[in-house]
């Protein structure tokens, strides 16, 4: 495991200790453990409707609805509203803390929906081709892209013949930053002094990947982008209000919802 990964993995079991909820969802009014449970699952709801909603229209749903996973499933704000339309629902998180509070958070779905905590920067507890559906929603952007073109990868492979990932990234930093600032990001200095214990407040880092990185990625693993729409992930106000933007619309980062079958 590189040592970026695990500043990774140890930021994320931070901020789920701290306040797990605020970490998922960053709404400066619902800091210091301000989330009210039942808006926050609502938030979810809305999001997978909104993501069925748009891949009926489009004609992208799966081929079959048996099993499905919610990469960096949190607190199971997704998986839980995943597994009301899939066979079994695996979610699957990094963070010990986020996967004891989302099986405790789901237990009335205890037979449709399972977590797993996984520290290996790899899915090989799940079969090839497997995988009906797979969704992951800011989490790859908190992941370092060379890990995290590792678990797209992982996605195409775990997927079975007519299965659909749909997973956002950010694919452009459009920040009016200064170099400074911007290099301070790079070094991810903050992030390291916490982990280390020398500095309070666990830091989160955010990640642009290459689009066509994931094209090439997509064509070896021989699965097709059906779309990639721009959506509004990335803005700070995010809250589960799922948009699809047009590209211009977009503010500090581009973010790109990808839509892939097998
Ligand atoms: C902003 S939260 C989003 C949670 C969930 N997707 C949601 O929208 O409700 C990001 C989640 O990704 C998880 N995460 C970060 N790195 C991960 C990794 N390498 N593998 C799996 N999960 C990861 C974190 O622990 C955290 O629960």
């Amino acid at each position: 495991m590189s040592f970026n990964y695990k500043i990774n993995a140890r930021t994320w079991e931070g901020l789920a200790q701290e306040d797990a909820l605020w970490s998922i969802l960053t709404d400066d009014e619902k800091a210091g453990g301000n989330w009210d449970i039942e808006a926050f699952f609502n938030a979810g709801a809305k999001e997978i409707n909104t993501i069925f909603a748009y891949l009926e229209k489009h004609h992208y749903l799966p081929k079959q609805f048996d099993q499905a996973l919610d990469f960096g499933c949190g607190v199971g704000r997704l998986s839980r509203f995943i597994a009301q339309r899939f066979e079994h629902t695996i979610g699957v998180d990094v963070a010990a803390t986020m996967v004891q509070q989302a099986s405790k958070l789901n237990a009335d779905l205890k037979d449709k929906l399972s977590f797993q905590h996984n520290l290996e920067p790899n899915l090989d507890f799940v079969a090839d081709d497997s995988i009906s559906f797979i969704y992951s929603s800011i989490v790859l952007q908190h992941i370092p892209p060379q890990q995290g073109m590792l678990f797209i990868e992982g996605f195409f492979k775990k997927l079975e013949k007519g299965g659909l990932a749909v997973f956002q990234v950010p694919t452009k930093d459009i920040r009016q930053i200064g170099m400074v600032k911007k290099l301070r990001e790079k070094l991810k200095i903050r992030q390291k002094l916490a982990v280390m214990g020398l500095v309070k407040g666990f830091q989160m880092e955010m990640n642009v990947y290459k689009v066509a990185e994931i094209n090439q990625l997509a064509v070896k693993n021989n699965c097709s982008i059906l779309a990639a729409p721009y959506t509004n992930h990335t803005l700070p106000a995010f809250n589960g209000n799922l948009q699809f933007l047009n590209k211009a619309a977009c503010e500090d980062y581009e973010s790109q919802l990808f839509i892939v079958k097998k």
